[in-house]
Order: structure tokens, then C-alpha cells, then sequence
């Protein structure tokens, strides 16, 4: 691809959320978690980790960990036990029928340790840097391969909940969660700001 098409064809990229009941050969999963792996990372220490979600009954174990956190947030936002309920079941109904969904972990294990807090606390923000950057080429990765996703936060908020549930290393501490298909229609265009409101010269 030549490089104003490759522009315009990351452009393209837009956040999936419905998927075709279709369901994904493994071998291009295995190619958009590879792909994931190029991305840029700090010291090239790779402190990504993915988890596949292979069946309900591992989705339905992470969901059970997060639920109590999800209703906790939803009451706090003045919602009623009615509405929180019809949330919560919308948003695990979306997690289980997805035809592919990866946690994306920070193993913290593979980050530099250093004496000093400052420095600690930099090597930290650079490993969920790190961690990002390979979500954000896995869903690029998944673009190139006609395939739809999205980036859901919700186990950002139960991570150590859910690392026990899944059986985890205590170190592997989930960013969020990656769902991927064959997109359903057409993902909605979500605007972008004029690059000019978002930048400054000095
Ligand atoms: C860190 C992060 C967290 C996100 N969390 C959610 C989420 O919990 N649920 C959701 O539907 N979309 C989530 N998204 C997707 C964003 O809403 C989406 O990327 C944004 O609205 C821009 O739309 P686009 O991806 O179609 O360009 C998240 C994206 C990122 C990068």
C-alpha cells in the first residue's frame, strides 16, 4: 500500500460493537496477536500479555468478577436496581456473544525496577503505554484482516478480581478487554476534532 492510501485506510478504522454469529478461523487470530506483538514498546521489555477468552465459561467466570464493581458504579451514578440490571445484562450479553474477546494484560513482572518511586512510577506508566500501543495495532491488525473490534475498559476496574477469576499471574493486571468478529453493518463514524484544536505550536 502506498503511503496517502495507508493514511486513508487508517482512517478507516472505527469501533465494531455488533458482530456477525460468524466465527473467526484461529489462524487470524494468531496473526493479529502477532501483529499486535511489532508494536513499539518501552525498552523492549514486550510487557503485554493476552489472555483469549475462548469460551463462555471463562467470559462468564471474568463477567462475575467485574459484576459486583459494575453495579456499585451504576448505583453511584444514581441509577435504579431496574435500569442497573438492564445494563449489566446488555453489557455481558455484548462480551458473550462476541465471537472473539481478548484481555489485554500489563504484566508487571516484566517491567525495570529501579529504588527510586519517581522512577518506578514512569517505568509503570510506560508499561500501560506499552500494553496500549499493542491494543491499538491489534485492532488495527484486525482492520487489515476485515475484521471489526473494539476496546471495552469495564475490567480496567476489577483487575485483580479478575486475574484471580481467570487464574492468572497476580503480576498480569488486565488494561481492558478486545472484542473482535466480523462487524455487523456498518460501525457508526464518530467524528474527530480538527487536528488544529488539538495541537499547539512553540
Ligand atoms: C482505552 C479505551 C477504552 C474504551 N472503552 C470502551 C468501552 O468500555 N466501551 C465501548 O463501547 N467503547 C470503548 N472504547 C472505544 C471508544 O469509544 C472509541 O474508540 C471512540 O469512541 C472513537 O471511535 P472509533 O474507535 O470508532 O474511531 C474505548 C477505547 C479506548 C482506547
Amino acid at each position: 500500500m502506498k503511503p496517502p492510501d495507508l493514511l486513508a485506510w487508517l482512517r478507516s478504522r472505527r469501533s465494531a460493537r455488533r458482530f456477525l454469529p460468524r466465527p473467526v478461523p484461529a489462524e487470524a487470530v494468531d496473526r493479529i496477536l502477532e501483529a499486535a506483538t511489532y508494536a513499539p514498546n518501552a525498552h523492549n521489555r514486550q510487557p503485554w500479555r493476552f489472555v483469549q477468552l475462548a469460551g463462555a465459561e471463562s467470559r462468564q467466570a471474568m463477567l462475575a468478577a467485574m459484576q459486583p464493581g459494575f453495579e456499585a458504579a451504576l448505583a453511584a451514578e444514581g441509577l435504579d436496581a431496574e435500569r442497573i440490571a438492564a445494563q449489566v445484562e446488555r453489557s455481558q450479553g455484548r462480551v458473550l456473544a462476541a465471537p472473539e474477546a481478548i484481555l489485554l494484560c500489563l504484566d508487571v513482572d516484566a517491567l525495570n525496577q529501579y529504588q527510586d518511586a519517581e522512577r518506578n512510577h514512569g517505568e509503570y506508566l510506560m508499561g500501560v503505554q506499552s500494553v496500549a500501543l499493542a491494543g491499538g495495532q491489534l485492532l488495527l491488525a484486525a482492520h487489515a484482516g476485515g475484521l471489526g473490534g473494539v476496546w471495552v475498559c469495564a475490567p480496567l476496574f476489577a483487575a485483580k478480581a479478575v486475574s484471580a477469576a481467570l487464574g492468572l499471574p497476580d503480576s498480569w493486571q488486565a488494561q481492558g478487554l478486545i472484542l473482535l468478529g466480523y462487524a455487523a453493518g456498518e460501525p457508526k463514524v464518530r467524528e474527530r476534532r480538527d487536528v488544529s484544536e488539538v495541537t499547539r505550536r512553540v
